[in-house]
């Protein structure tokens, strides 16, 4: 399947950030994670990663008609953004949320994610394996329509 993998504000500073909780890989080994998994699952994937939320917006919008499935990993937005949620019920395409910590189990401001209410799945706290359970959720997917 084409699918668009989407991941928010401040990922690209992994290794780096906070690594008791996000651990010590940085970006380029996430991405080069998720391209790997993605080859090894017959998908096609393109990775976007932005600190804004606009800009997030904007790739989720031009996703239409372009992508049958999105994986994103909203980061802070999760918590605050009705604008990224609107923008992904607005597109329709199925979206698999992930996130690298267990967000329910830390700050009680981290528990209630609005892409949750558009997410078909919600993967939290498996690190980096949460992004290929994601992709493999596509695979089920492809293989049963
Ligand atoms: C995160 C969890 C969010 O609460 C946090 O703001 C992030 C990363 C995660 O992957 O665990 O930036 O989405």
């Amino acid at each position: 399947m084409k699918l668009l993998v989407i991941n928010g504000p401040n990922l690209n500073m992994l290794g780096i950030r906070e690594p008791s909780i996000y651990g010590k890989e940085d970006f380029a080994a996430l991405q080069n994670y998720i391209r790997a998994s993605a080859k090894e699952l017959g998908h096609t994937v393109t990775l976007f990663q932005s600190n804004h939320e606009g800009e997030i917006v904007d790739v989720i919008q031009s996703a239409y008609g372009v992508y049958e499935g999105i994986v994103i990993n909203p980061a802070a937005y999760t918590h605050t953004s009705v604008a990224i949620l609107d923008a992904l019920k607005a597109v329709g395409i199925p979206t698999v949320e992930v996130h690298l910590s267990d967000i329910h189990t830390r700050e009680e401001f981290r528990k209630h994610s609005y892409v949750s209410l558009v997410a078909v799945k919600t993967i939290c706290g498996l690190g980096f394996e949460g992004y290929r359970k994601a992709l493999e959720y596509f695979t089920e997917e492809g293989l049963s329509s």
